[in-house]
């Protein structure tokens, strides 16, 4: 039976004796206004306790979200992005990264190995969808020069941790008075490039995994830890691209090439 048949009489008439309304169904008339209203509020409760736990209910799966809606530009590399969760290493004497160590010929390779094939050849159709034109590769037909940005940022980082350690790399040495460069023409003036490309690219990118603070037994406080989970589009699947995407021949930037690709200018807003 509907409640709202049900209880109709308590809710239309709050101020009557008890005695129901004729199109009342009889049986109504052997419970008190007491019970009937005691049974509202029972009903209410559990109503509320329903609507309540449905809400508040954790799937087990609750910790990841969908962002399938998600318009981004047009990359011919967006076919290798796939995500995986990733632990950072925290950086300190507990937990070091394999980048952690004095600067060297080992560094410099393990460096070098992030980002040495980052310059790639795509297709002229694929050149033909990117929001910026780009140049035909002379030599290689039908083929145009493209960079993914995540290389040039390994780039520009490697050259800062190159810069902090000018006894080793006195070419990065940088400094307005003193600063003999004989690879660069101006070491400051890249460096300074290199930190606003990475500021930029930080907050064009705007990670929003969650850093915690948990008990720490053994010092009797809260601590902040570093060593969380973060969403990472799997680094090795972009790196198999470009090297699957290397240039077959030496670049040579003197030689211009007309083409017929028209790019649209964007306004700020994804199409
Ligand atoms: C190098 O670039 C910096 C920053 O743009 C500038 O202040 C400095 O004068 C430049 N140095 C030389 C030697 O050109
Ligand atoms: C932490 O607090 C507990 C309870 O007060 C105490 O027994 C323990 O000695 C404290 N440990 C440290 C390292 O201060
Ligand atoms: C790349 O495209 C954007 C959006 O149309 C435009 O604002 C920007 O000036 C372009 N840059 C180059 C180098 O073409």
């Amino acid at each position: 039976m509907p409640k709202d048949q049900e209880y109709q009489p308590l809710i239309n008439n709050p101020t009557d004796d008890g005695v129901p309304p004729p199109s009342k169904p009889a049986w109504t008339s052997h419970f008190s206004r007491t019970v009937l209203a005691g049974l509202l509020i029972v009903e209410s409760i559990a109503l509320a306790a329903t609507i309540f736990a449905l809400f508040s209910r954790v799937p087990p799966a609750s910790y990841t979200v969908a962002l399938d809606s998600q318009r981004v530009l047009y990359s011919p590399a967006l076919e290798a992005v796939e995500h995986e969760v990733q632990v950072y290493h925290v950086g300190f004497a507990s937990d070091l990264s394999p980048f952690q160590i004095p600067s060297s010929p080992a560094l410099d390779r393990m460096w070098s190995e992030l980002y040495n094939f980052g310059i790639s050849r795509i297709t002229k159709d694929e050149a033909a969808r990117l929001p910026n034109k780009t140049h035909a590769i002379p030599g290689d037909d039908g083929h145009y020069i493209a960079e993914l940005d995540v290389f040039h940022n390994l780039h520009c980082l490697n050259k800062i941790r190159m810069a902090l350690d000018p006894d080793y790399y006195p070419d990065w040495r940088i400094s307005t008075s003193n600063n003999y460069i004989p690879t660069q023409t101006n070491a400051t003036e890249h460096v300074a490039h290199c930190v606003d490309w990475i500021r930029q690219s930080m907050m064009c990118n705007g990670d929003t995994s969650v850093i915690v603070w948990q008990w720490q037994d053994f010092q009797n406080t809260t601590m902040v830890k570093g060593n969380v989970a973060h969403t990472c589009r799997k680094f090795d699947k972009i790196q198999d691209w470009a090297k699957g995407h290397r240039l077959q021949n030496e670049y040579d930037p003197t030689v211009h090439i007309e083409d017929d690709i028209v790019v649209p200018i964007l306004h700020n807003q994804i199409p």
